[in-house]
């Protein structure tokens, strides 16, 4: 007998797989004694995300270049304002603000979150504290929402009262309806003018800014100036060269590029101004070696991955045609297919967008339909959104494709629609401020535009977006905090994550969960009626840095579709008490030599018993299935 090819090997191979779970950590602030009192007027807070979702960063101005610090304690420990003697304190950096701005900036990481916590924080020093302020942290691990927002340009219309007026009523409408919501994604394009702080604070002005982070996007009306960077501190930030239009990170410019892990996604967010490195910058080579190396060392932690950037590649108004964005939209999209990006979110163009499945700059699925309600990316497929804008500022009407082609850098037609272009799925224009919702799921992403105003609350588009799980199986399985859960179940017969649900303790033995494997189907119609066998085995189940060996996932084989002459393989224990379970090859199903020809399906129930020490997480392991013939 001998191995079959690959290709054969995952025709027969469908695949399984993972789990799950969060951590509890708790607050281990330093503390940095701030500095007695003194005059320095606080102002422009601004709460961001931090490396993870156990962090947050703070940003302020201050009049004053005075030693100051963010202090943090839980909600509840502050009464009538005064932060109890144990309160965090976090040591604040910053320098001085340009010119035209005037004053200081500062900012302070907040790190050692714990979960499901209120917390109360200020920014400033000793008997000079700012106003006082709360944010929420959830459930370090699991599903959850983020919104995603477009364009404010605070400016934009000559009138900056009204743009704030809309910016301030869309955060409201828009965190009233999600309350939970966990991040405020920015699209760009903060203000109209980079450098004009009256559109600095109107932008700022809504109190959702201090209470759910923020993870700033750099558009080209912020690019012109240091403002930005002054406002809008951001973890991990790369402030090379070569990520700034002009490659002169100390000119009178922002940019860089960052990236932070928030609950296994994945955010790389990118200074789509520098597109070319004829203007002094690396260009959009240097944004795909960031991207690359950044998935490299942490796409493997990551269920998701998320690019964020100004400059939308696949938009349908003002901007489709732009000589720059047809630059990009031949150098990015290869590599995010390449690299299994799941989405991409943009801004810009002031109109809502939706496209098909693109791989490697063409529409992925030539039969996928208009406004399909479900997609399958598949390998390579990744869906680019370009969000509204949500301050009203400024729209941009729909335009109409050219003869340019319908991949790479075309405007052409979509045949299935020629009034729109051939890479958006779905375009909107109703001169109606919206907002993006992304759902987190299990096994899904849900995109969502949802009005803010006129028809509150009602939906424009929605699509869920099935990720691709490779070609062996995913299996999940969640463990609980402590005292056992609830199970979830999500097999959906395409690949779908092998979801095992939260894992139940027994009697404090052990902790167990149980599933079944996608079926696989095997087929064998050769006049040899040569012997097959389909084994399999699993690898660690992992989290991040935490990790439990395969060893301890059995299970037993069955054939649920007989044909082939098709024999289930032997029951395989878990391995708890030892042995070594699935974590070597194990046999799902064989055939003598001489069997009849025909399909069979292949089963197998799953049995997981982990001991009862694992820490808690969303661990996931890979199920790869081998297929043997001579
Ligand atoms: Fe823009």
């Amino acid at each position: 007998m001998s191995l079959t090819d690959a290709s054969r090997a995952r025709r027969l191979a469908r695949p399984v797989a993972a789990l799950g779970l969060g951590l509890v950590t708790c607050v281990t602030g330093f503390a940095a004694p701030a500095q007695a009192a003194d005059a320095a007027t606080l102002t422009g807070v601004i709460l961001g995300v931090g490396a993870d979702e156990t962090q947050r960063m703070v940003t302020w101005y201050s009049s004053a270049d005075t030693v100051q610090a963010a202090q943090i304690a839980p909600a509840a420990q502050v009464v009538n304002g005064e932060f109890p003697a144990g309160a965090s304190s976090f040591s604040a950096v910053g320098g001085a603000n340009i010119a035209t701005s005037g004053g200081y900036n500062r900012h302070a990481t907040l790190t050692g979150l714990a979960e499901n916590t209120t917390y109360s924080y200020h920014v400033g020093s000793d008997g000079n504290w700012s106003k006082t302020y709360t944010f929420k942290t959830q459930d370090f691990d699991g599903e959850y929402d983020f919104l995603f927002l477009g364009d404010p340009q605070i400016g934009a219309s000559g009138n900056v009262a009204n743009d704030q007026a809309g910016w301030a009523d869309t955060l409201d409408v828009a965190t009233k309806a999600n309350p939970d919501a966990e991040i405020l994604v920015s699209g760009g394009d903060q203000v109209e003018t980079a450098n004009t702080e009256s559109q600095w604070n109107a932008f700022l002005a809504p109190e959702q800014l201090r209470q759910v982070p923020y993870a700033a996007t750099i558009g080209n009306h912020d690019v012109g100036g240091k403002a930005y960077e002054q406002h809008l501190a951001t973890p991990n930030t790369d402030r090379s060269a070569s990520y700034y239009v002009n490659g002169n990170p100390t000119s009178n410019t922002s940019g860089g590029d960052y990236w932070y892990m928030y609950k296994d996604v994945l955010f790389i967010d990118l200074n789509s101004n520098s597109y070319t490195s004829s203007s002094g910058g690396g260009g959009d080579e240097a944004h795909l070696s960031y991207v690359t190396d950044v998935i490299t060392k942490h796409g493997a932690d990551a269920k998701y991955k998320v690019l964020v950037y100004h400059h939308s590649i696949y938009s349908p108004a003002s901007h489709a045609k732009d000589a720059d964005n047809k630059v990009r939209r031949v150098d990015f999209p290869t590599t995010f297919s390449k690299l299994g990006v799941d989405l991409v979110l943009q801004g810009h163009d002031h109109a809502y967008t939706r496209s098909y499945l693109i791989k490697n700059g063409a529409k992925a699925d030539a039969d996928e339909q208009p406004g399909a309600a479900d997609v399958y990316p598949g390998p390579g497929g990744v869906l680019y959104v370009t969000a509204n804008s949500a301050s009203g500022s400024k729209y941009y009407d729909i335009t109409a494709p050219d003869n340019s082609g319908t991949s790479g850098a075309g405007n052409g037609p979509d045949p299935l629609d020629p009034t729109r272009y051939w890479y958006n799925s779905v375009q909107n224009q109703e001169h109606t401020r919206t907002y993006v919702k992304v759902k987190v799921r299990n096994d899904q992403l849900v995109v969502e535009n949802i009005r803010s105003e006129a028809n509150v609350g009602s939906t424009v588009d929605k699509v869920t977006v099935h990720p691709y799980h490779g070609e062996g199986q995913q299996i999940q399985v969640r463990v609980p905090k402590a005292a056992p859960g609830e199970f979830g179940w999500t097999i959906d017969g395409k690949n779908g994550l092998v979801d095992l649900g939260t894992a139940k303790d027994n009697d404090g033995k052990y902790l167990g969960a149980t599933g079944s494997i996608n079926p696989i189907t095997v087929k064998d119609t050769r006049s040899s009626l040569s012997p097959w066998s389909i084994s399999a085995a699993v690898g660690d189940f992992k989290d991040a840095d935490k990790t439990f060996s395969g060893s301890f996932l059995g299970w037993t084989p069955a054939v649920a579709t007989a044909g082939a002459g098709a024999k289930a393989g032997t029951a395989v224990e878990s391995g708890l008490n030892g042995g070594e379970g699935l974590s070597v090859s194990r046999t799902l199903g064989q055939a003598d030599p001489g069997h009849e020809k025909g399909e069979a399906k292949l089963a197998a129930d799953l049995d997981l018993k982990i001991p009862s020490s694992v820490d808690q997480g969303s661990y996931r392991a890979t199920l790869t299935i081998t297929a043997l013939s001579s």
